[in-house]
């Protein structure tokens, strides 16, 4: 099996490396070769390790349409001129691919009926989490389970810092920077820390658990980049642990999905996962509860995931169900200011008589029942900290909007959602 490799940088080398080092025994569980039969870059003058410097091109036009090349592997990243190298290999029936998150939740759909029509296959496994089977296990092993939710903690960055800010105290850009030297975070961040990483990727398995198209532009996001040290410290005290968690439910006979810091409950699987580790955890009434943890980046890993989808390839013949894992099962997606969650709000106010019963009624206007409330300091210093019941955004927007317009609250009141079972 022929293969034209699409990139060569940390993912593609150690892909080609792997395949190098492991030829022996993929021949002999697959019964095929694999070779790597040319190489597309920009630069073809940079060295790549362990690729044979003859295959490497920088000619699109050619490589795509050498009629020897058996299958295409995508690792160059990029949605221009990505999209259109894979249209192209797929319309002439050549199985793809690709661990290009931010194309896969843009585009996957089409791809996947381009894929489809071409009696050819689109696989993206590396797209979400990496090394961890998560796709896999959802496309294949689940397929029938009728998952009701998919929640994780999918960018091994946002993991890091928040760890380490709750693990010794460091503020947010103490932490960033620290993971920026460790190699955790790209020198520039933004994909990672304001959110839209972990959104693609939860369009992404929000997709194939709920056979439903779910585009990135669906996933409202948050990241963690407005996150305070105090409020890590504040929601120790109360029982929790902030995570940057991708949620994706059925909910009110739709869909929801999204992504926000949150507040898990100390005791709940995801608080245990630390550092730059990745974890999903899968809902469902047949299976219950089953949680993939494992690193979500990496070159090595990446590759891991990609040699595995070009190995399935090999293992499924052409017509297979699995095309249509994408199919639309009907399913709406719910607006994001109904999605619901239990509330953290902490406020700084005016040290008054009467202000918690301000606060209070505003909470009672939009219909948010308040679960506990702390008081911390007193004079021009005081705060105060209300968890809520669940409620919707609609629901809390309308408070934080009549409590901005409160003389007695000082600056713009901080918000946390709270994990829990049964929100939309
Ligand atoms: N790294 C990870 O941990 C990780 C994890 C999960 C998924 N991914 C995904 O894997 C993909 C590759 O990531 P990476 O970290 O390996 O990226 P990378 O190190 O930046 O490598 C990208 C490669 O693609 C080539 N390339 C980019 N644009 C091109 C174009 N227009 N024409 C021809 N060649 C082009 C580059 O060529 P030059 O070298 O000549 O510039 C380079 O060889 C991305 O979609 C990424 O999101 C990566």
């Amino acid at each position: 099996m022929r293969i034209a490799l699409l990139g060569c940088g940390t993912v593609g080398q150690a892909f080609a490396r792997m395949l190098a080092e492991q030829g022996g025994t993929i021949t002999r569980a697959s019964g095929r070769r694999l070779v790597i039969a040319g190489v597309l870059v920009r630069d073809v003058h940079r060295p790549r390790g362990g690729v044979d410097p003859s295959l490497v091109t920088d000619d699109a036009e050619s490589l795509l349409a050498d009629p020897d090349i058996d299958l295409v592997v995508e690792v160059m990243g990029g949605i221009d001129p990505t999209s259109e190298y894979l249209r192209r290999a797929l319309e002439a029936g050549k199985p793809v691919v690709t661990a290009n998150k931010q194309l896969v939740s843009r585009h996957g759909a089409e791809l996947l009926e381009l894929a489809a029509s071409s009696g050819t296959e689109l696989r993206f496994e590396a797209s979400a989490c990496a090394a961890i089977p998560v796709i896999k296990v959802l496309r294949e092993s689940l397929l029938a389970a009728e998952i009701s939710a998919v929640t994780g903690i999918v960018n091994g960055t946002t993991n890091y810092i928040l760890t380490e800010m709750s693990r010794s105290g460091l503020s947010y850009r103490e932490a960033l920077a620290q993971a920026q030297e460790l190699g955790y975070a790209e020198a520039d961040p933004t994909e990672d820390v304001g959110g839209a990483d972990a959104a693609a990727k939860m369009a992404i398995l929000a997709s194939i658990a709920f056979h439903t198209n779910v585009r990135f532009d669906d996933v409202p996001f948050e990241g963690i980049d407005g996150v305070q040290a105090e409020d890590l410290e504040l929601s120790r005290d109360l029982g929790f642990v902030l995570k940057l968690l991708g949620i994706a439910r059925l909910a009110h006979g739709g869909i929801s999905v999204r992504v926000h810091p949150t507040l898990v409950p100390e005791g709940h699987r995801l608080a245990s996962v630390m550092g730059p580790d990745n974890a999903v955890l899968l809902e469902s009434d047949s299976v219950r509860e089953i949680m993939l943890v494992g690193p979500g980046a990496g070159g090595t890993e990446t590759a891991s995931a990609v040699l595995s989808d070009v190995l399935s390839i090999l293992g499924t013949a052409k017509g297979s169900f699995l095309h249509n894992a994408l199919v639309d099962a009907g399913r709406s997606l719910i607006g994001p200011d109904q999605t619901e969650s239990p509330f953290y709000v902490r406020l700084n106010v005016v040290d008054r008589p009467g202000v918690l019963a301000q606060v209070a009624t505003v909470f009672a206007e939009a219909g948010l029942s308040i679960k506990s409330v702390i008081q911390r300091g007193a004079g021009d210093g005081a705060q105060l900290v209300l968890v809520t019941h669940v409620g919707s955004e609609a629901q809390m927007a309308a408070a934080i909007a009549a409590m901005r317009e409160m003389d007695e609250v000082r600056g713009d009141p901080v918000l946390l959602r709270l994990l829990a079972d049964g929100a939309a």
